[in-house]
């Protein structure tokens, strides 16, 4: 069996940090939704566990021990463990497309990823090890990326309501080419802590839900600036786009996000973008307002 799972991009249209908890870990309160754009991620059968990293991001990545691919297939295997189930080894290759640690989820979905194919390769029974469980001790952001539907995102991560309907949108994702440390950005943030931004009726066209965005905000834009000014450059380079609709940062950053209301204004967008800050990763992708299957219908070979 040879398995291609999608690792998509999570894009937090807002995020308001609602709290703190006696470890230090912010409580959250953020729409979570996914790009049609990622990293792909192949599993092969193996006697061991061995990972290789290529794609335009992959340099950056080590394959080591440390890698949150393979720590998710470690704990995969030692919750198996746990209950006499047994796990083999995996040839795992990652094709990184998405920069790293940017805000956009990354690791989280290629960890996100490895889980749901590893429970396929092992053909582990439905329901016998807490995948979401598992991912949360991984990261706080592994069980929204193992949802992967638009969703709300309550706790430290762990708490997920389905989102109401979203309309058609269109995403305009920009990285400068700098990492942020999270910890950082959190550590930065300061005064008092934000309301819920949550609302429960659907939106019905992209215009109704970049207005409902601007009322929240991601808290931790201000904080990631101060640390690299440059982001603020992408936000106001994003708003000068013609049909920018709204223009925001992602989790802790660095990767800002412009919506648009159709995917003719978004090429243009990118492209006009790209010639003026030819440095800079530049992509643009449909918002997934369904379900986003983790199955790539690429050929396997
Ligand atoms: O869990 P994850 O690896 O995404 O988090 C990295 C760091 O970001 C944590 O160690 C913590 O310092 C900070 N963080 C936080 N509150 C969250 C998520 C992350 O303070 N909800």
């Amino acid at each position: 069996m040879l398995l291609t799972l999608h690792a998509r991009a999570k894009i937090n249209l807002y995020l308001h940090v609602v709290g703190k908890r006696a470890d230090g870990y912010h409580l959250l309160d953020s729409l979570v939704v996914f790009a049609d754009l990622g990293d792909a991620l192949r599993i092969a059968p193996s006697r061991t566990l061995t990972l290789s990293i290529d794609g335009p991001f992959g340099a950056g990545l080590p394959a080591s021990d440390d890698n949150l691919v393979l720590r998710a297939a470690r704990a995969l295997a030692a919750a198996l463990a746990a209950k006499n189930l047994r796990a083999e080894g995996a040839a795992l290759r990652l094709t990184k497309r998405l920069p790293v640690a940017s805000g956009i989820g990354g690791g989280s979905a290629d960890a996100a990823a490895a889980l749901v194919g590893l429970t396929r390769l092992w053909r582990v029974p439905e329901g016998a090890v807490d995948l979401a469980q598992i991912g949360l001790g991984l990261g706080a952001d592994l069980p929204v990326c193992l949802a992967a539907r638009p969703s709300f995102m309550g706790g430290i991560g762990e708490i997920l309501d389905p989102a109401p309907a979203l309309p058609n949108i269109q995403m305009l994702l920009v990285n400068p080419r700098v990492g942020v440390s999270t910890p950082a950005v959190f550590k930065a943030r300061r005064g008092a802590f934000s309301a819920p931004g949550r609302w429960r009726d659907g939106l019905g066209d992209a215009p109704a839900l970049a207005a409902r965005l601007a009322r929240c905000a991601n808290d931790l834009e201000a904080p990631a600036i101060g640390i690299e000014p440059v982001i603020g450059e992408v936000l106001t380079a994003l708003r000068h786009l013609p049909g920018n609709l709204l223009a925001r940062m992602s989790g802790s950053g660095a990767t800002c996000f412009g919506l648009f209301a159709n995917a003719e204004e978004v090429r243009e967008a990118a492209a006009r973008l790209s010639v003026e800050h030819p440095s800079w990763w530049i992509a643009s992708a449909p918002m997934l307002n369904g379900p986003a299957a983790f199955d790539h219908d690429a050929p396997d070979a």
